[in-house]
């Protein structure tokens, strides 16, 4: 790792001094010393700060640079803790920059390196400058034509995009071309060059056209990528039908490597993957590996429009790409499942990932916000609170816009910032102006830290026929952090009557019940709703399908819970009451086995028991759904 120590703050940031419009690369590839000669055509920006063009740089070895086709002069630029600055660009200039690098010795995986063999590139974060000099920041986008040189031996050249021009040069070594026409930052430039096998297949897009698509291996995993091609057609065909996006590009690539540091890398039109989210051999892998390969496949696909084609402006804002696109990785995953509550297997795994894994984040000494203030090594910062709680900050908007609302949003969104480099802010200000809805009190949940608590309380008034719903949201101040404010949580309720049915949900100075599900939009410390025409007994099925990354809290007897389990028409609460059931239960049973001579304690296990076989027996449940409710919690 790389020992910058300096602190780097989101206020900080200014925009670059310079485009680059364009970035011609040259690859002579060799193990221990590729020579990578980088033209770039520079143009100032109006309004910028200063004429200094600067460019970050890191284990290379200069050779020589090149100011619009003349050696430049010493003076023209200089070597600053890493950084190579122009001093002076005034106008549109091409400037060549030729290094040398040694893939060879590159065992921290990032930039260029050799995996077996075969080289192979991981330029997110900031591993471009470790290939060559470049303003190596994700606001700065360019058109890439990539041309690569290697010996004879190497079966397969690939890079960016479309391939323009391939074959031998004179001397026997290999070249192939290519061009991608779409700018993008550096971290999605990708180069891989070696010994693979393909298998690949073609796809109908919605524009009539047809896109190549190819899977490249090492030798010998011929047949363990039929999983993976199945389902990279499903994702692009998800795309489509759900959101209206098409794949942009002739062809899309997939490399598995054994030696990689991610899971894996959207590169535009070449993502790069660890070899375990790509292979599946049917003779052993479980519906685990299945499930794992679908939703990597599925998140780096989905990458090319959010995250390719509308970027991050700065590492700050990395959940604009990571935690949408692990929401729609979680809805293609969730849409591939088949009937209603198998569908919500998906959601209950999900909320149980994000209970056990980033929860602890958030209460413990690393808590940072999904979009973090400062850091001094940003590679620590793809973290379950980026990716999981950020996708769960994106669900919210679906929660309270509707499937139909958040689709709106996204596409007011790419239309906005499309070949741009953009902000949380403005994924927020896009939702909320395609809604015509106020979402000013929603951005603290990109800088707020830490889990809210939602305690309710509810009361029935039987002769006045209301039901009172008291919220109350409580955020622990974290050290070193600002008073926490109030959040904007949507809080999705249903209500049960005594024969377990939902019931028309009609709050106070309503004409009319509006559905039996409603998302009550909390916005203060304390709160209160009041339901009309309740004429029998109600119980609240609290924070329906998840609604928010919140402690919901409520005391629910254990009849309550058997109820809920039994009736809840919504299944994620379902299954949360049986998982509550099955801790009360546990813990008489650990009571009982204390004290054995008291024979009356033994209703909790019985009521377990009940509800357990009830549940198991409902055929109108699909067998995934109820196999995983039944599950006991884990610790
Ligand atoms: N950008 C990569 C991903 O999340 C890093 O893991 O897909
Ligand atoms: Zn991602």
């Amino acid at each position: 790792m790389s020992n910058r120590q300096t602190v780097v703050y989101r206020k900080d940031y200014k925009a670059p001094n310079h485009d680059v419009e364009t970035i011609n690369l040259v690859f002579d590839l060799i193990p221990d010393r590729t020579i990578v000669t980088s033209t770039m055509h520079v143009v100032p920006r109006e309004g910028r700060e200063s004429d200094e063009f600067e460019l970050n740089g890191e284990s290379l070895q200069l050779v020589s640079i090149k100011i619009n086709g003349q050696p430049s002069l010493t003076n023209q630029y200089a070597m600053n803790a890493g950084k190579l600055i122009f001093h002076s660009i005034k106008e549109p200039t091409d400037i060549e920059i030729v290094t040398r690098i040694n893939p060879k010795a590159n065992l921290e995986l990032s930039g260029l390196y050799l995996s077996n063999n075969n080289f192979i590139t991981q330029c997110e974060a900031e591993g471009f400058r470790r290939i060559t000099y470049f303003p190596d920041r994700p606001d700065v986008l360019a058109k890439y034509t990539v041309t690569l040189h290697a010996p004879k031996e190497c079966k397969v050249l690939l890079s960016n995009g479309n391939l323009v021009d391939q074959g031998v040069l004179p001397d026997g070594r290999k070249y192939a071309i290519w061009h991608d026409p779409f700018p993008k930052p550096s971290y999605l430039f990708a180069l891989v060059a070696g010994n693979f096998t393909v298998n690949e297949d073609k796809i109908e897009l919605n524009n009539d056209k047809t896109a190549l698509l190819q899977i490249y291996t090492e030798p010998g995993n011929e047949n363990k990528t039929v999983h993976a091609m199945d389902c990279l057609k499903k994702a692009i065909r998800w795309d489509e039908v759900r959101y209206g996006l098409t794949l942009d590009l002739e062809r899309f690539m997939i490399v598995a490597t054994n030696d990689f540091n991610m899971g894996a890398m959207e590169n535009k039109g070449l993502n790069i993957f660890n070899a375990k989210y790509v292979l599946a051999d049917d003779r052993v892998a479980t519906d685990s590996d299945y499930a794992a390969i679908e939703s990597v496949i599925g998140h780096e696909y989905f990458h090319n429009w959010t995250g390719d084609r509308v970027t991050c402006r700065d590492w700050f804002q990395l959940s604009l790409k990571e935690g949408l696109t692990v929401f729609r990785e979680q809805e293609f995953a969730s849409d591939m499942l088949g009937s209603e509550s198998a569908k919500v297997v998906k959601r209950i795994k999900d909320v149980r990932a994000l209970r056990t894994a980033q929860f602890p984040e958030d209460s413990g000494p690393m808590a940072h916000p999904i979009r973090p203030d400062s850091y001094s090594e940003i590679n620590n910062f793809y973290t379950m609170t980026v990716y999981e709680k950020g996708a769960e900050v994106v669900r919210m908007y679906q929660t309270m816009f509707g499937k139909e609302g958040f689709k709106k949003g996204l596409a007011e969104y790419l239309r906005r910032y499309d070949g741009s480099a953009a902000t949380c802010d403005d994924f927020r200000t896009a939702m909320a102006e395609a809604n015509d809805a106020d979402l000013s009190q929603f951005a603290l949940w990109y800088s707020q830290a830490g889990t809210p608590r939602v305690s309710v309380k509810t009361q029935w008034d039987e002769s006045k026929k209301t039901f009172t719903i008291t919220t109350r949201q409580s955020n622990r101040t974290l050290p070193g952090q600002p008073k926490p404010q109030p959040l904007m949580i949507p809080l999705a309720v249903g209500v049960l009557n005594d024969k377990g049915e939902d019931i028309p949900l009609q709050l106070e100075g309503e004409p009319l019940p509006v559905g039996t599900t409603r998302v009550l939009l909390l916005n203060q410390d304390v709160q209160t709703w009041t339901l009309v025409n309740v004429d029998r007994r109600p119980l609240l099925s609290l924070g329906r399908g998840f609604s928010a990354p919140v402690i919901f809290d409520m005391d629910l007897t254990r009849d309550q819970l058997v109820f809920l389990a039994k009736n809840d028409s919504d299944l994620f609460n379902r299954a949360e009451a049986f998982e509550k059931l099955s801790i009360l239960a546990i813990d008489a049973f650990i009571q009982e086995l204390r004290k054995t001579q008291n024979a009356n304690s033994l209703s909790p296990m019985e009521a377990y028991l009940a509800t357990f076989e009830e549940i198991l027996n409902d055929e109108r449940l699909s067998p995934a759904y109820r196999a995983e409710i039944l599950k006991l919690p884990s610790e």
